[in-house]
């Protein structure tokens, strides 16, 4: 078969596209450009090329893992220079990814996760006593909160500390540095090829910021070190293990690379999913009730276990729709070990970006048919995700992928059933009126200034 060129959108000479991509809100122009361009478009920046694919066809092909392996790169090479080679951020076949990985994996397991359900209920009942103070009447900012709550989880279930978010007017100052850190890390992956010198002031802010985090996660360790603590938790794991396949322990520099890690991959991606998946509930009120009628069938009035959360197929379902329709790392980005030929045709250099946007991969309307951008919870049940998963492989794929995929799935899907699950057992919601619908992009996507009421269900009866 003859190599097809990779359609190139409009460029101009020296800067490429840089100018095509909207700074504010990169993946509306991605997108947009996928909708000019077709399943498969490359973009040129300086000292670089990207190559972006946007069918479930093309993804599954990257997805295999002996053709191509995660890059590191733009915005995540930014957040290297906080946590080095942690896991999120670790390069292919660097030696501590290997060891945090055997040793984290069954921290990460069901039992272990299950076991931390009572903190994950220490905290989401936080949310619903505040919610349920705030009163009807007072607008819910809804990612806030749910920052707020799964940064709480997160630091309480990974190394037993409070920040206590839902107690203070300010925010805590590992919080600030850290949302900081992080909206830099995207900006500077995304600055004009300038000498640093013109940066000075961002730089400095930068290193602070991240001194910030790393002297936090080492009082935390030493604090741990020096003992009176029975926690199992995911520090006690990494404090504990041996790695079978070394004989090796992690280093304190790794332990604290992940502490971080866990806090940056986890709570943008877990607090945007609730906000979307309240969003598309508030939007779908056939959905909305069925939810709500599957907690008072299970659950019902009384104190929701972990026993409740695996019987709860439908909100599940909301869930995956919800990550289907917005994924909350709404691409992820892998490159060819070797020259390769992309559908058999479109020839891609070893080493050169792709960009697995999922944003569209995930409404292939080959896989998903004319409903592919309507919110449909029913055709992500057990049974239809099932054969979703075998007919048409990485149709759905906002863990990412193989051993780079998400480590932190199971607790960031106990903790959101949880939350659904004690939210619309306690509360009915209403949107604010005449919201119009945006996102908000950071390292990850959320819905962008979205307000909720909420009214306790027993002030209704
Ligand atoms: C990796 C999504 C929650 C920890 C990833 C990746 C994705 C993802 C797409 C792969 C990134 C890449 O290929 O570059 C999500 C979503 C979440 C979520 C959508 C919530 C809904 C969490 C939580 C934690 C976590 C709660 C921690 C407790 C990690 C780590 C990695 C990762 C450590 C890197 C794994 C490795 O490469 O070894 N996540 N994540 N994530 N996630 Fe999550």
């Amino acid at each position: 078969q003859a190599t097809v060129t990779i359609p190139e959108p409009k460029g101009f000479p020296l800067i490429g596209h840089v100018a095509s991509i909207d700074k504010e809100f990169p993946l509306g122009s991605m997108t947009a450009l996928a909708d000019q361009c077709g399943e498969i478009y490359r973009l040129r920046f300086p000292g670089r090329t990207v190559v972006l694919v946007s069918t479930q066809a093309l993804v599954n092909e990257t997805c295999n893992e002996k053709r191509f392996k995660k890059a590191v790169k733009a915005a995540l090479d930014e957040v290297r220079k906080g946590v080095h080679d942690g896991l999120f951020t670790a390069r292919m076949g660097e030696e501590n990814w290997g060891i945090a990985h055997r040793i984290l994996m069954p921290a990460f397991g069901p039992l272990s996760i299950q076991g931390m359900f009572d903190d994950m209920h220490d905290v989401a009942a936080q949310l619903a006593l505040k919610w349920a103070r705030h009163g009807s009447n007072s607008p819910i900012m809804v990612t806030d909160d749910f920052t707020r709550l799964a940064l709480d989880t997160l630091a309480l279930c990974s190394m037993g500390y409070r920040f206590n978010s839902y107690y203070s007017p300010t925010l805590h100052p590992f919080i600030e540095a850290m949302g900081d850190f992080l909206t830099e890390a995207g900006t500077k992956g995304r600055r004009p090829p300038l000498p640093s010198i013109f940066f000075r002031a961002e730089d400095q802010k930068f290193d602070a910021d991240i001194d910030v985090l790393r002297s936090t996660a080492r009082e935390v360790l030493e604090a741990r070190k020096a003992g009176g603590s029975d926690r199992h938790d995911l520090l006690a794991a990494m404090l504990k293990g041996v790695d079978s396949k070394t004989g090796k322990k992690m280093t304190d520099e790794s332990i604290m690379d992940n502490l971080i890690t866990f806090l940056i991959a986890g709570h943008e991606t877990t607090s945007g999913l609730l906000s979307f998946a309240f969003y598309q509930l508030l939007k779908h009120p056939e959905a909305y009730r069925k939810a709500q009628q599957e907690v008072d069938d299970v659950v019902g009035q009384g104190t929701i276990r972990v026993e409740h959360l695996a019987k709860l197929p439908y909100i599940s379902a909301v869930l995956r729709e919800t990550l289907r329709l917005n994924a909350t790392i709404p691409l992820f980005i892998v490159e060819p070990f070797e020259d390769t030929l992309l559908a058999g045709k479109y020839p891609v250099k070893a080493g050169e970006t792709i960009v697995n946007l999922l944003a569209k991969s995930q409404v292939d309307p080959l896989v998903f048919g004319d409903s592919a951008n309507e919110f449909k919870p029913e055709r992500m049940l057990d049974e239809p995700f099932e054969r979703l998963n075998r007919e048409f492989p990485n149709a759905w794929k906002p863990f990412g992928n193989g051993m780079r995929g998400c480590i932190g799935r199971p607790f960031a899907w106990q903790e959101s059933l949880l939350v659904m699950t004690m939210l619309l057992q306690n509360f009915n919601f209403v949107l604010q009126p005449n919201y119009i619908f945006g996102m908000k992009q950071t390292l990850t996507i959320k819905p962008k200034d979205m307000y909720m009421r909420a009214i306790l269900r027993d002030e209704l009866t």
